[in-house]
């Protein structure tokens, strides 16, 4: 279970992890069990904030974007109109000497189980020749354990999203131009799980899938279709926007996220998947990386999926994932013969070519596509996609990363001592505040300390410690990421008439101590937490 001794830093906040409760090895107790991870008291409120902000972004800020939660095993018929059943896989070898066994694309990162020391492209050992690996988990629904009865743990949450799109569609009275949104548990039986929870078999997505109109539809309703005019933030939606800009509004949006929980502009970077390697589906994929300390590495990715999702479901399924749309048909009615048989032309085309793709004969594909363009004449049209889908889990370590750093500090003795600071975004750290009265065995001091306690309880995450010394409760404090300590003292009791019912406040991040009114305390904190 131990993980590649690679990296000083990263061994740091793996240990820090598990000695403050952020992450512990699942099952541990009996070894382990690579790939699964748990989160710990600190770690649990933590994965709590952060799906908390993005489903409070994603869902509740915008007028245009739904929730679903749908179940992790789904009819196996989803995983093969996904595709997943047949090209789900990653190419794997077995090593005939140290009987490892590895993913073929990463064997110069992996380390030999037999000599950790070494990478696997160092093992001298002969290896087979690439098989592919479908790295679905599966399962038997019922009490009969045969093929009628296969089932699998999504491998994503997405396409529970596509199963449900019309569903969502009627009962949330949307709109195209809307998205669908979910967050839940994925399974991907990884060949090489490694770098911590970054590669897990087992972790949480963050998915939207956001559904569009065909660029044809836009164009006859718009007259044109508008495309981004350089890089950056194009603003707020308008109706001439074509799958292009929603792509490059969607990566602007999370960029403006990930910056929102503190990960700034210069940790990330953008990664724009070259033609070769996008999904034969996919127009483009943009991945969100993090410098993580083992690597530049992908945190999220946004794709622009056409309609393959939907159209694959409508093929499988036997139901349609039409949409009308007024708009279109009207416009439609109006536009010269001439645009109107150009604009039927491109769309028959792109249906054609996706429909022979996926193995319909000539005719079929045609007779098909000729249907199709008929729909979108009378305003009818499969939705088109953009999916930025993120791992919470790949966050997480993102945030625990970036907040990770050490101060030294010389003791009273004089003697250096380094200690631990999490800098979290005061909006993810798991406890917002810590409460202490100046001494225990004071009995004025503590009740004083539970009343403020018990005053801010309601509002914010709040940490009671009354053990230790008042410099090692706030060093247990720097180290879960607290942002501020409060202090109850003397004055507070009303020693120093003019500081009666004030207390101390102290910055983590700067060690600066203010002195507040109690009446005032939750304005004060509510306006330094955002
Ligand atoms: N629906 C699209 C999809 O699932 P993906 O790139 O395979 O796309 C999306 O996964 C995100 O899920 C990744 O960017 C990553 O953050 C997270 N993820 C994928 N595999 C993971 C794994 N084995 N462990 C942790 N997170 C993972």
């Amino acid at each position: 279970m131990a993980e590649p001794k690679t990296n000083v830093l990263m061994e740091k906040i793996v240990s820090l992890c598990k000695r403050r409760g952020f992450i512990y090895p699942s099952s541990e107790i009996y070894g382990g069990i690579a790939g699964f991870w748990d989160y710990g008291p600190l770690g649990a409120e933590l994965k709590r904030n952060v799906k908390d902000l993005w489903w409070r972004r994603v869902v509740h800020q915008r007028d245009d974007v739904a929730g679903l939660e749908a179940t992790i095993i789904m009819a196996p018929q989803i995983w093969k109109a996904s595709g997943h059943v047949d090209t789900f896989s990653d190419p794997m070898v077995d090593c005939k000497t140290c009987k490892g066994r590895f993913r073929a694309d990463q064997l110069a990162e992996t380390p030999c189980p037999q000599r950790p020391s070494k990478m696997v492209s160092e093992c001298h050992g002969e290896k087979t020749p690439p098989r592919p690996f479908n790295l679905m988990f599966t399962t038997h629904v019922g009490p009969v354990q045969d093929d009628s009865s296969l089932a699998y743990l999504r491998p994503e949450t997405a396409q529970a999203i596509f199963a449900q799109f019309k569903n969502v569609l009627e009962t949330s009275r949307q709109r195209v131009p809307f998205g669908i949104a979910q967050i839940g548990k994925a399974f991907r039986n990884e060949v090489t799980p490694r770098n911590f929870t970054f590669r897990s078999r087992e972790f949480e997505q963050m998915e939207l899938e956001f559904f569009i109109r065909p660029d044809e539809a836009v164009e006859a309703i718009c007259g044109h279709v508008a495309t981004p005019a350089g890089p950056g933030h194009p603003g707020e939606p308008q109706p001439d926007w074509g799958w292009q800009m929603w792509h490059q509004y969607w990566v602007e949006e999370r960029l403006r996220f990930y910056e929102s929980l503190g990960l700034s502009r210069d940790t990330l970077e953008e990664y724009w998947q070259k033609p070769e390697e996008l999904a034969h589906y996919a127009r483009a994929c943009v991945d969100i990386l993090f410098k993580f300390p083992f690597g530049t590495q992908e945190l999220e990715g946004i794709a622009a999926r056409s309609d393959f999702d939907l159209s694959q479901h409508q093929r499988f399924s036997g139901k349609p994932m039409t949409v009308f749309d007024e708009e279109l048909k009207n416009a439609w009615a109006k536009l010269p013969q001439e645009k109107q048989d150009a604009l039927w032309r491109r769309y028959f085309e792109a249906r054609r070519a996706y429909l022979a793709r996926m193995g319909e004969t000539a005719e079929q594909a045609e007779a098909l596509a000729r249907a199709d363009a008929d729909g979108l004449a009378r305003g009818w049209y499969v939705p088109h996609v953009i999916e930025p889908s993120a791992g919470v889990d790949r966050l997480i370590l993102a945030l625990l990363c970036h907040a990770y750093s050490e101060v030294t500090d010389t003791d009273a003795k004089g003697k250096p001592e380094t200690r631990v600071i999490l800098r979290f975004h005061p909006s993810v750290a798991p406890i917002k505040v810590g409460v202490f009265p100046l001494l225990k065995n004071r009995p004025e001091l503590v009740a004083r300390a539970r009343e403020v306690r018990d005053l801010l309880r309601p509002r914010f995450t709040v940490f009671y410690d009354e053990t230790g010394s008042i410099g090692r409760r706030y060093a247990r404090q720097d180290e879960a990421g607290t942002p501020f300590g409060v202090t109850i003292d003397f004055d507070t009791l009303g020693e120093t008439p003019a500081l009666k019912d004030t207390v101390t406040v102290r910055e983590r991040d700067t060690g600066r101590q203010e002195r507040v009114a109690i009446a005032e305390l939750i304005g004060w904190l509510e306006a330094h937490l955002r």
